[in-house]
């Protein structure tokens, strides 16, 4: 855990001014992990608007650094880069996120992208998607860019989490339709059905090992879960069958440890259902897909 502040020698600090080199040399002598270079190289690109290849040509070019290191010294308190920064990378375009949203994570655009391919592999068109839980709005926006004639709608259980989805599809120009829902409650009353359903929801048991800078600042709502992690999933898979077209699939992200609880949920509440396990790319199984006959 890096906890030092830096602190700039008397002559880095003359001017709050610095060669690019000085600068990202003097960051990076706090640790030679290679996350925090990423974190650092990345940081350095948003602050001084640098692209990656800027980085290593413009080495020595004069940048006014104070800001830099105002976010460095946050970051290495323990605060995650991307709520410093204000916004995160998720399917190649920026989301704005704030502490009522989750971070955007890679396993969640390996979900994404499952559906994205099942719908242009299978040139769908006019495909009706449902994000569960949509948090930042960052898999529904991304599906609706990325999915020709798509007609994506996201719920949230959580009014300040649709406020940044909001937000973010006016940004990005997307035509998503979010609203409030506890699970799929509102979208039953409003009586909608879609051909998929995606669904990253919170599925971390209350008693398992959490990163202290994912405890510390991310929303309790959109990590834990009741029932080892599995409440939240099981509520949508009880009304699942109410809301999916005949032949609708349901893609959700899931922890490695409830494959077995999620096989005796499903079989005892959609026993007409086909359903699969996928791995991510560090070979964890973190995918579940279903099928309606
Ligand atoms: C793991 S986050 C996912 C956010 C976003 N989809 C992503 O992948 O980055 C889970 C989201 O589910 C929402 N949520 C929690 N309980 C819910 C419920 N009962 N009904 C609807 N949404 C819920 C949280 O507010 C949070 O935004």
């Amino acid at each position: 855990m890096l906890t030092n502040k830096i602190k700039w020698n008397k002559k880095q600090r003359n001017m709050a001014t610095n060669s690019l080199d000085n600068i990202l040399k003097t960051a990076l002598s706090y640790s030679n992990d290679n996350a925090f270079r990423q974190d650092v190289y990345y940081l350095a690109q948003k602050v001084f608007s640098l692209s990656y290849s800027d980085l290593l040509i413009e080495r020595q070019k004069i940048f006014d650094d104070t800001i830099f290191i105002q976010y460095l010294n946050r970051y290495l308190s323990g605060e995650p880069l991307y709520y410093i920064l204000k916004e995160a990378p998720f399917m190649g375009f920026d989301f704005m996120v704030n502490q009522n949203v989750l971070i955007p994570r890679n396993e969640t655009e390996e979900l994404t992208k499952l559906l994205i391919d099942e719908i242009n592999d299978n040139n769908i068109k006019q495909a009706k998607i449902i994000d569960v839980g949509c948090g930042s709005g960052c898999i529904a926006i991304s599906l609706d860019l990325l999915i020709k004639d798509s007609i994506v709608t996201g719920v949230d259980i959580s009014s300040k989490a649709l406020k940044v989805s909001k937000k973010n599809s006016q940004r990005l120009n997307a035509k998503v339709n979010f609203y409030l829902s506890d699970c799929l409650d509102k979208v039953i009353k409003r009586n909608e059905r879609f051909n998929y359903l995606i669904s990253n929801p919170p599925y971390i048991d209350q008693n398992s090992f959490v990163q202290k800078s994912v405890l510390n600042y991310e929303p309790p709502l959109a990590l834990f879960a009741d029932n080892k992690g599995l409440a939240i999933i099981e509520k949508i898979l009880k009304d699942l069958d109410k809301v999916l077209l005949p032949k609708g699939k349901a893609y959700f992200e899931i922890s490695p440890e409830q494959i077995d609880d999620l096989i005796v949920i499903i079989k005892s509440i959609l026993p007409n259902y086909n359903f699969i396990f996928k791995k991510d790319i560090n070979d964890f199984t973190r995918f579940l897909l279903l099928e309606k006959e």
